[in-house]
């Protein structure tokens, strides 16, 4: 099973540059999701991989064959990939058994029986077991998806391109399909690039995710790294609901911003601008006066400004006395504090993630 590198890659729309300078590996067996907000290239990059765009510069690897590069491009048909498209892109005359056998098109070599046998076993992997006599129209949402990706599957291709799979599902059957395709990529070990522009489901389905801002990989990692230790302000933001406070480094581990004074977690240029990133869950709220749980813990003072009770949480609003700044802070819904009530806050300085400058990882 090989893997996929892509070196510098570049394509141009006229004035829009879709993808620029992107590389990126994907593991063999791996399944990597390209996470990032529309309009940033992951379509164009899936399909720079299919073959279905050729880039203006850089080169497209898999294992120790080179698909695409200035001086010789490999069709789309010879790339030994198979790509499923967000609308599923079934043929709406034909039964969900020709759908999956359509996928064996370029094997003309197969017999007849061979190829029934194999839709079949796809069919019963993907669960989708006695019914290959009725067409798309007949199948809810998520049976055409299973067709879809039984089709993808058939020709046994040595890499996988999605391209945001899931986002015709509603909720309910989006969740259950994350399951269904980490199950399958599990049986199979097929290396797969996955677009979404969910992080939830990029975090469920992959092995590591790749986050794209303006046609460039800013961070790679596993779920957790990109979550707990976000490289910029970006990738903060774009990767759950998070505090970015901007000051200047006092030393390598405090931060201050007029009034406001902070330890972080160290990493700070001493005399330099600084930004950090604090999730609201990682801020503890208390009554004024409470004595703050660890002696190096940030303890701050505040005022609610506003809380909403969302059933397991409450996300409140904060203004920090004496400063500008406004946190967003997650607690469990066990004490409730209302707007005007004055707190005392506790934040770690581990939970203040020092952020990098913007720009390609
Ligand atoms: N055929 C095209 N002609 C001109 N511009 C295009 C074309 N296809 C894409 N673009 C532009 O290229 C950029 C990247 O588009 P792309 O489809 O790769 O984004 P995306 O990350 O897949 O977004 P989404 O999440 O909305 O699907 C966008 O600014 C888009 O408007
Ligand atoms: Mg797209």
């Amino acid at each position: 099973m090989p893997g996929v590198t892509m070196k510098e890659l570049s394509k141009r729309y006229g004035e829009v540059g879709a993808v620029q300078g992107l590389s990126l590996s994907v593991e063999p067996g791996e399944l990597l999701a390209l996470l990032g907000p529309s309009g940033c290239g992951k379509t164009t990059t899936l399909r720079l991989v299919a073959g279905f765009l050729t880039p203006e510069a850089g080169e497209i690897w898999v294992g120790d064959r080179c698909l695409s590069s200035p001086a010789a491009v490999v069709a789309p048909e010879r790339r030994r990939m198979a790509m499923i498209f967000q609308s599923y892109a079934l043929w709406p005359h034909m039964t969900v058994a020709q759908n999956v056998a359509y996928g064996l098109r370029f094997k003309p070599g197969l017999a007849r029986a061979a190829r029934d046998a194999r839709v079949r076993e796809m069919l019963r992997v993907v669960q989708l077991a006695g019914y290959e006599s009725r067409y798309p129209g007949e199948l809810s949402g998520g049976q055409q998806q299973r067709v879809a990706v039984a089709r993808a599957l058939v020709v046994e291709p040595e890499i996988l391109l999605l391209d945001e799979p899931l986002s015709n599902l509603d909720a309910n059957l989006r969740e259950e399909m994350r399951f269904e395709i980490r199950r399958l990529h599990e049986a199979f070990a097929i290396t797969t690039l996955y677009v979404t522009h969910d992080q939830a489901e990029a975090m469920v389905i992959s092995d590591r995710i790749a986050v794209l801002e303006r046609g460039r990989v800013v961070q790679v990692g596993g779920a957790d790294e990109i979550f707990l230790r976000p490289r910029t302000r970006f990738v903060a933001e774009f990767i759950g609901r998070t505090n970015v406070i901007e000051g200047v480094a006092e030393s390598t581990d405090a931060l201050a911003r007029g009034g406001l004074r902070l330890r972080v977690a160290g990493g700070l240029s001493p005399g330099a601008p600084a930004a950090v990133s604090i999730r609201p869950h990682d801020i503890a709220l208390a009554p004024t006066g409470a004595a703050p749980s660890g002696p190096l813990d940030n303890a701050l003072r505040g005022i609610v400004k506003r809380a909403s009770f969302l059933g397991d949480s409450v996300d409140y609003q904060v203004a920090i006395a004496g400063t500008d700044v406004v946190l967003r802070v997650v607690t469990p819904a066990v004490r409730r504090f209302g707007a005007g009530d004055a707190v005392a806050l506790t934040i770690a300085p581990a939970a203040c993630v020092t952020l990098g400058a913007e720009g390609p990882a």
